[in-house]
């Protein structure tokens, strides 16, 4: 990949192992662009590109990625509450801002909706990206309209959530779209029920997820509503298996950790094996992967019924 020296005097490139960017602390190198200035946009989309934005649910490969990975910088960092009119207002935010922050705001303004999502670890553009959430509220809730690039388009759109079929962890438009930021549309809270509700669920989290550990989070999505994928693999009796440097946590049995920080994507890999095919076999689910994946075996996203299982 090629970037003018004008384009590199302003959006800073250099590289990086992806270790550094992801919370599990595991993946290779590659080139990290951060892109600071709206007008280059068009030189990055020219060249091949991926997203990454707070590294939170993805699992990159031990031998990095060919592709310029693109953070987004400070012109998509920008959160503007609109005035209060009839107990309603709109918030514009851009990609960058840390889903914490856009919570934050929200709840000293006294608006309601996002406080649903404290403790969720992402940018807004990755939350809207993977439609992130909790057992009771998913980032397109409160979503009226994305800014975003579709794969092979070069210039930026907006388009009206309705228009999008967002689902359970999927925002509905294809892989490698780009979100350059949101519209929300906010009912009126009082901030201290929103502090005080903001608390209790990050509180559950601390108590029920190994947060102190590297993760990418949940692995899989919950297969059907009241068959959530952690209790199965519990019930799989798999907490606590290992391969290399990687474990299926024992404090949540869909997280896999890698408390050594020593972990490779090839010991994830196997335990991610080990459990579907476990899944398929023993209780006939197909446990489909939650977290994305860059540069990892195709066959994690295959059938488990054609996968050979690793013993860990
Ligand atoms: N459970 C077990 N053993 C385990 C883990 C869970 O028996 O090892 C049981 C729990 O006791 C509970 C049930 O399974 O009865 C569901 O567990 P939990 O309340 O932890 O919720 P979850 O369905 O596992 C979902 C999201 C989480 C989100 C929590 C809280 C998915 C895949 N996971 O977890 O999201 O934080 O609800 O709202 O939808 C993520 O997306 O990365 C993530 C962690």
């Amino acid at each position: 990949m090629r970037f003018t020296p004008g384009f590199i005097a302003r959006n800073p490139v250099a590289t990086t192992a992806l270790a550094q960017c992801t919370t599990m602390r595991i993946g290779g190198p590659a080139t990290l662009v951060t892109l600071a200035d709206r007008a280059d946009l068009p030189e990055l989309l020219a060249q091949p590109h991926r997203w990454l934005g707070k590294g939170a649910n993805l699992l990159v490969g031990d031998d990095g990625v060919p592709e310029a990975v693109v953070r987004l910088g400070g012109a998509f960092a920008s959160c503007v509450l609109g005035p209060l009119r009839a107990g309603r207002a709109t918030v514009q935010c851009g990609a960058a801002v840390d889903l914490a922050e856009l919570i934050s705001v929200c709840i000293k303004a006294g608006l309601a909706g996002p406080e649903g999502l404290a403790g969720v670890p992402a940018t807004v553009g990755g939350a809207l990206r993977m439609n992130a959430g909790t057992s009771t509220c998913w980032t397109m809730d409160w979503v009226t309209r994305v800014e975003v690039v579709l794969p092979g388009e070069d210039a930026p759109s907006w388009l009206e959530r309705a228009a999008l079929a967002a689902a359970y962890r999927s925002c509905g438009l294809p892989p490698g779209t780009l979100f350059l930021g949101c519209e929300l549309e906010l009912a009126e809270g009082d901030p201290e029920r929103l502090r005080a509700q903001a608390a209790t669920l990050k509180k559950a989290k601390a108590t029920s997820q190994p947060l102190a550990q590297p993760s990418a989070g949940c692995v899989f999505k919950n297969p059907a509503p009241g068959l959530p994928a952690g209790r199965l693999i519990d019930e799989l009796g798999l907490k606590g298996a290992r391969h290399g440097g990687a474990e299926v946590s024992t404090v949540h049995a869909n997280f896999i950790v890698n408390p050594g920080r020593d972990a490779s994507a090839a010991d994830v890999a196997a335990l991610v094996r080990l459990i579907r095919g476990r899944a398929w076999r023993e209780r006939g689910v197909v446990l489909e992967m939650e977290i994305e994946t860059w540069a990892c075996p195709t066959e994690l996203h295959l059938h488990p019924g054609q996968l050979s299982e690793v013993v860990a």
